[in-house]
């Protein structure tokens, strides 16, 4: 069972609650399937001064990286880091499939996809965009790890919708441009095909909690 929706939508909290409840009933794990790098930059900027500076280079670099279509493909290093981050988030997709086959009802906080690169829980590296010839062979691997972990289709797909101010509200740390766009990309995800469910994530805590809770029981899991 995979929680996405934009930064603020609630999909950390809700897999953090979901998990106590439904670990009651039958063995539930939750895993983060993001990239984590707004958190990776926030902790190496804590710190002193090397952190300060390490995390103006990084916000930098994934500035660039997210930026518009003409652009080109990063430098080396910068590639190599990304696929790096994308290997990690394939080790814990690969965790998650051996919960799976554990008997482990596993929900997820996030969920990767093939369709949009540069963030969005796609690959960083645009498979588009013009590089080095190493770049661009590193892109079109990284375009296969996601096509090979988001052809997995999960039970459900919980899509927590909220509006950026409400989204900036909770994350007030955040770029209102790079929310408007998840907010933008997210809807457009099929997700294998999954089942989806839109759930109204501006509404109070505890009425997100229990209509998420419905719709797993709808859905087979042990809620
Ligand atoms: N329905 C809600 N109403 C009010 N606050 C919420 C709601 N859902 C989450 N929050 C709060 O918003 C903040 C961001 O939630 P979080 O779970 O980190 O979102 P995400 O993981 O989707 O970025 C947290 O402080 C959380 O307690
Ligand atoms: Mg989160």
């Amino acid at each position: 069972m995979a929680l996405v929706g934009c930064d603020g939508s609630g999909k950390s909290t809700l897999a953090r609650d979901l998990v106590s409840l439904l670990d009651r009933q039958a063995p539930t794990k939750s895993m983060y399937l993001g990239l984590g790098t707004g958190d990776l930059g926030r902790r190496i900027g804590e710190l002193p001064l090397i952190g300060a500076l390490a995390e103006r280079y990084l916000s930098g670099k994934a500035r660039k990286a997210h930026d518009g279509p003409a652009k080109r493909l990063p430098g080396l290093v910068t590639a190599l880091a990304m696929y790096g981050l994308s290997l990690a988030r394939l080790r814990r997709f690969r965790k998650v499939l051996d919960y799976r086959r554990h008997g482990v009802q596993v929900i997820t906080d996030r969920y990767p996809q093939a369709e949009v690169s540069g963030s969005f829980d796609g690959p960083g590296l645009s498979w588009t965009r013009k590089g080095s010839a190493l770049v661009e062979r590193l892109a079109s691997r990284e375009r296969a790890l996601y096509a090979g972990m988001s052809a997995w289709r999960p039970t459900v797909v919980i899509r927590l919708n909220v509006d950026v101010d409400t989204a900036l509200a909770r994350k007030s740390d955040h770029q209102r441009d790079m929310l408007e766009k998840k907010i933008a990309v997210v809807p457009t995800l099929d997700f294998a095909g999954a089942y989806i469910v839109d759930v109204d994530a501006t509404r109070p805590y505890r009425e997100v909690l229990e209509t998420v809770l419905a719709v797993l029981r709808r859905h087979g899991l042990n809620a």
